[in-house]
């Protein structure tokens, strides 16, 4: 019976066991956590999403504090045009992130970064420059390219001395946006080192409409492959979304997959960056638990637990301190939302918010609990404590297990 380490992934000369774990930001997939999956043979990714607030807490810069203190004036006001974001100190943050994780790397394998370009900050253009440059500058073996992709990043960073080097990736659900992409890139003579394929069963946005269970991953990789191979070209495919056990994954590579990505089985691990709490709502959540909302103000549908806190929370806006998903015009639905909501009830001190999320703040507070379909599993995959509490894992545990299973197996820690 085969497994998934009967497989390697291959960049080139370099040989890997063909096991990414997925980009989460907020420092959801944390150093830690990337680091363990390097020092294991496969991939690891950190995120940059909210990268000067993931820093702040790091390595003590105090990159939040200022920025309100700057735009303090703005904060009671709805028009956040006036809010922009220093790209000295994004550049500064994404050099502490990246360059302390990349000394770190032990090990065969690699730690990628996930962009996702949805975070447009106010200016998409230049912020993501930064983003995508500083990365490179600090010695990340490989880019992300997630959420949002925009069909000429690579453009952006085409004259980095590192652009035929690193790793650069893109995500995509469909065939249809991998040719836009490669047709549209064609003029810097560089394709991209792999193809991230999410399918509907994903955690976080989802590249799909509310229409998604109408759509297969397998169905998905296997149009992608077969349009790759009437090109004639060889990029290597890594399906995400769903794959929960090794035998899942070794489908996908028996249909000519490269790798696989996964999250959500690392969600309930000890390097993990959701707090302990938080990971037993993981492990303790039932089907119904699980939803598919548009609660998120990117326009993309989320997945998360019907009882997240971010759900309804009112909160004020906080872009000057965040602020993250501005767009070009300095706006973002929420700020729409929470005005509509205030207008319903005049009067009133605190509203609730239904149809969006702060997602910035309650991303960076782990409020908004983002999973992939399959989160209702994670309790067949450990053990209880005395205390009736979910036994988290370790990274190693479940690396191993995506690597070595058998049957659709899977291992209880010892
Ligand atoms: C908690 C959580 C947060 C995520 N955040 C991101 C993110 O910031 N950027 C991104 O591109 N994908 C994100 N994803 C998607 C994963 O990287 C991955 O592709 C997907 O979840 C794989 O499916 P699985 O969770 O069923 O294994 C997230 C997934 C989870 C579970």
């Amino acid at each position: 019976m085969s497994k998934l380490d009967d497989f390697r992934l291959m960049f080139g000369q370099r040989e890997l066991v063909p096991i990414m774990i997925g980009g989460m930001g907020v420092d959801i997939s944390t150093s830690r956590l990337a680091l363990e999956a390097a020092r294991l043979g496969g991939i690891g990714h950190i995120s940059d999403a909210m990268i000067k607030a993931v820093s702040d807490t790091k390595f003590n810069t105090t990159f939040v504090k200022e920025k309100l203190q700057r735009y303090k004036f703005n904060v009671a006001n709805m028009d956040k045009s006036a809010v922009h974001f220093r790209l000295a100190e994004l550049a500064e943050a994404t050099r502490l992130h990246v360059g302390k994780t990349m000394e770190a790397v032990r090990g065969a394998g690699m730690v990628f970064i996930n962009c996702m370009e949805k975070l447009t900050m106010n200016a998409p253009k230049e912020t993501l420059a930064v983003r995508l440059r500083s990365a490179l500058d600090a010695g990340i073996d490989g880019i992300t390219l997630a959420a949002g992709l925009h069909l000429n990043s690579f453009s952006l960073i085409e004259d980095h001395p590192r652009f035929r080097h690193a790793k650069l990736g893109i995500i995509v659900s469909s065939a249809r946006a991998l040719q836009l992409f490669i047709r549209k890139n064609m003029r810097t003579n560089r394709l991209p080192d792999y193809v991230v394929v999410e399918g509907p069963l994903a955690g976080g946005h989802l590249g799909f409409g509310l229409d998604w269970a109408k759509y297969e991953l397998s169905t998905i990789v296997q149009e992608v492959l077969a349009w790759l191979r009437e090109q004639k070209l060889n990029i290597p495919v890594i399906p995400a979304g769903g794959i929960f056990t090794g035998s899942d994954a070794v489908r996908y590579m028996e249909m000519g997959a490269a790798g696989v990505q996964v999250a959500t089985r690392f969600t309930v691990t000890e390097e993990c960056g959701l707090p302990d709490t938080v990971k037993q709502e993981y492990f303790k959540a039932s089907e119904e638990d699980v939803e598919v909302n548009e609660t998120s103000p990117t326009g993309y549908p989320m997945r998360m637990l019907k009882h997240s806190p971010s759900i309804g929370a009112g909160t004020r806006p906080n872009c000057e301190a965040y602020g993250y998903l501005l767009d070009a015009n300095g706006r973002c639905a929420y700020i729409d939302a929470y005005n509509r909501a205030l207008e319903a009830n005049p009067g009133s001190r605190k509203v609730s918010v239904y149809e969006k999320t702060c997602l910035c703040t309650h991303m960076r507070n782990f409020d908004c609990w983002t999973c992939g379909h399959y989160v209702y599993r994670l309790k067949d995959t450990t053990t209880k404590n005395e205390d009736g509490s979910y036994r988290q894992l370790t990274t190693e545990h479940v690396f191993k297990d995506y690597q070595f299973s058998t049957g659709g197996q899977i291992a209880l820690p010892a």
